[in-house]
């Protein structure tokens, strides 16, 4: 049994705070035993690439190739069409989306800074677990990437709750755009415990308002792209439309945001986010997308294949591992494919490929001033039991036997349901969608055989129940 909290020791990461002075009243509001950080240092000198940044829209990024050609900014340098959005910042760009989204976007020449305090690399420390895939720091992440393609990438490392911090990583850097993607983004960690649910809470509920503070203060006509989740709409028994439905009430009709109906305290974070962002984009005419992304499988990208030092990370585990990874990896290691109670839950999947061509559509057409829009980010809907199925026709073909069990359902979900949900706008963008073909389940398979030694079987279990959280810190099994 590993702790997962030590009553004994306080954790040091920088926390929602005014003022750098202020830290030590809110360093115990993150729920660790470990010591993370001291404090927030001055970022500019965590910047890999200190040097004068251009204002914001006035230039394109420009970039040296290997070959010694110069390319402009944006994705499309020949179309001659007005200059895009330039200067994205990607908050949480060290994590499973961010990077490939980072990567994806600077060789597409934006130019790119990423923003992270680094904390979901210390969520493994603390719980025990680890990436499948191994992961260079992202100091060296980054050093290799301009190695190999001379293209820079801006770092600060900080906290989004910390507003000192955002404000000078806002006014240095002059973001077109931002993608928020730094949250707190397990569903099983947010049930945890008490103080688990509080920092899940406070960590993406006042990140984002900071950021939409730091929009409104330094760079009001940026773009916000934030990740939202599907399973902000719960699964109603009607069609999931994108963002908005239209009622017919007492002979009154209106357009309303969809209704919600989340199913954990992080699903409740994410739901609150799209509250306030919809709500500052009418009050101060922020300009803003939500993107609530499904599931996302895969691990390989055009980027992050170019190099192992840029591997991206692959969670399998219980607490964050994403369905269709776990069952890779459980096939891979010869453990049963654990399926939640009677596996009828249906959601909305995507290939990691595909999330980093979403956040480019939307950051290449963006939102109006004022302007929220939604849309649905995935490109087919599976039960978990049609995943299982599929996992073991792949895995015949790979001459591995897998077997499949049902766990009870450690959370508090339908098991059998419909569902169907919209997913147009991104297509109408120009998505081309990598569907999840046997070929790619092959390639995740075969992902998952070649890092098997790295597997801790011990974390395949789901360990935390949505019914048995509690005020007192909880100890996992590890
Ligand atoms: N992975 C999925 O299947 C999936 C599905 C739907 C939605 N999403 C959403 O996409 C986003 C990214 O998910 P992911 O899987 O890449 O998660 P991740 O945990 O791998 O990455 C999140 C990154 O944000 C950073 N971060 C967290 N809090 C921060 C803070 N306060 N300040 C600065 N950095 C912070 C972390 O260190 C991490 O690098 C999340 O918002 C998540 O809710 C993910």
């Amino acid at each position: 049994m590993a702790h997962l909290l030590s009553s004994s020791c306080s954790l040091n990461i920088s926390c929602p705070k005014t003022s750098l002075n202020s830290s030590k009243q809110n360093l115990s509001s993150f729920p660790t035993s470990l010591t993370l950080r001291t404090s927030i240092q001055p970022f500019k000198t965590l910047s890999l690439n200190k040097k004068n940044t251009p204002k914001p829209f006035s230039v394109n990024a420009t970039t040296l190739q290997q070959d010694g050609t110069k390319t402009g900014s944006g994705s499309d340098q020949t179309s001659g069409e007005k200059p895009r959005p330039t200067r994205v910042m990607v908050i949480g760009g060290d994590g499973y989306c961010g990077w490939a989204t980072s990567l994806h976007l600077s060789n597409k020449n934006y130019e790119v800074a990423i923003v992270d305090n680094l904390v979901r690399r210390h969520f493994d420390d603390q719980l025990g677990l680890d990436s499948l895939t191994p992961i260079s720091s992202i100091h060296d992440r980054i050093r290799r990437w301009r190695s190999l393609t001379q293209k820079d990438i801006n770092l600060y490392i900080g906290d989004v709750c910390d507003f000192e911090f955002l404000s000078e990583a806002f006014t240095s850097f002059k973001p077109d755009a931002v993608v928020h993607f730094g949250e707190q983004r397990s569903a099983p960690y947010s049930m945890i415990d008490r103080s688990r649910a509080i920092y899940t809470q406070q960590n993406n509920v006042l990140g984002t308002l900071n950021v939409l503070f730091a929009i409104k203060e330094f760079s009001e006509d940026c773009h916000l792209v934030k990740l939202g989740t599907m399973g902000e709409y719960g699964t109603p028994n009607i069609d999931i439309e994108e963002g908005y439905i239209t009622i017919t009430h007492n002979g009154r009709t209106d357009t309303l945001p969809y209704p919600k109906q989340a199913s954990s305290f992080y699903h409740l974070s994410k739901v609150h986010d799209s509250n306030n962002i919809a709500f500052t984009s009418k009050a101060w005419g922020i300009r803003a997308t939500d993107l609530n992304q499904g599931v996302v499988y895969g691990v390989r990208t055009d980027e992050t294949e170019m190099h192992e030092e840029l591997y991206n990370r692959f969670d399998y585990d219980g607490i964050f591992g994403t369905a269709l990874n776990r069952f890779c990896v459980q096939a891979a290691v010869g453990h049963p494919l654990t399926v939640y109670g009677k596996g009828g839950q249906t959601r909305g999947y995507l290939d990691i490929r595909d999330t980093v061509q979403c956040v480019e559509l939307a950051i290449a057409n963006p939102a109006k001033r004022g302007e929220f829009r939604v849309f649905n980010q995935f490109t087919e809907q599976f039960s978990v039991n049609q995943l299982a199925a599929l996992v073991t026709k792949a895995g015949e073909k790979l001459g591995i036997e897998v077997q499949t069990i049902s766990v009870p359902n450690p959370r508090v979900e339908a098991e059998e349901h419909y569902y169907n949900a919209k997913h147009t706008k991104l297509i109408e963008l120009g998505l081309e969608p990598h569907l999840l073909s046997d070929s790619l389940l092959d390639s995740l398979l075969n992902v998952a055989v070649q890092f098997k030694d790295r597997v801790d079987t011990k974390q395949i279990m789901p360990s935390v129940s949505w019914r048995k959280i509690g005020a007192k810190p909880k100890t996992v099994s590890a």
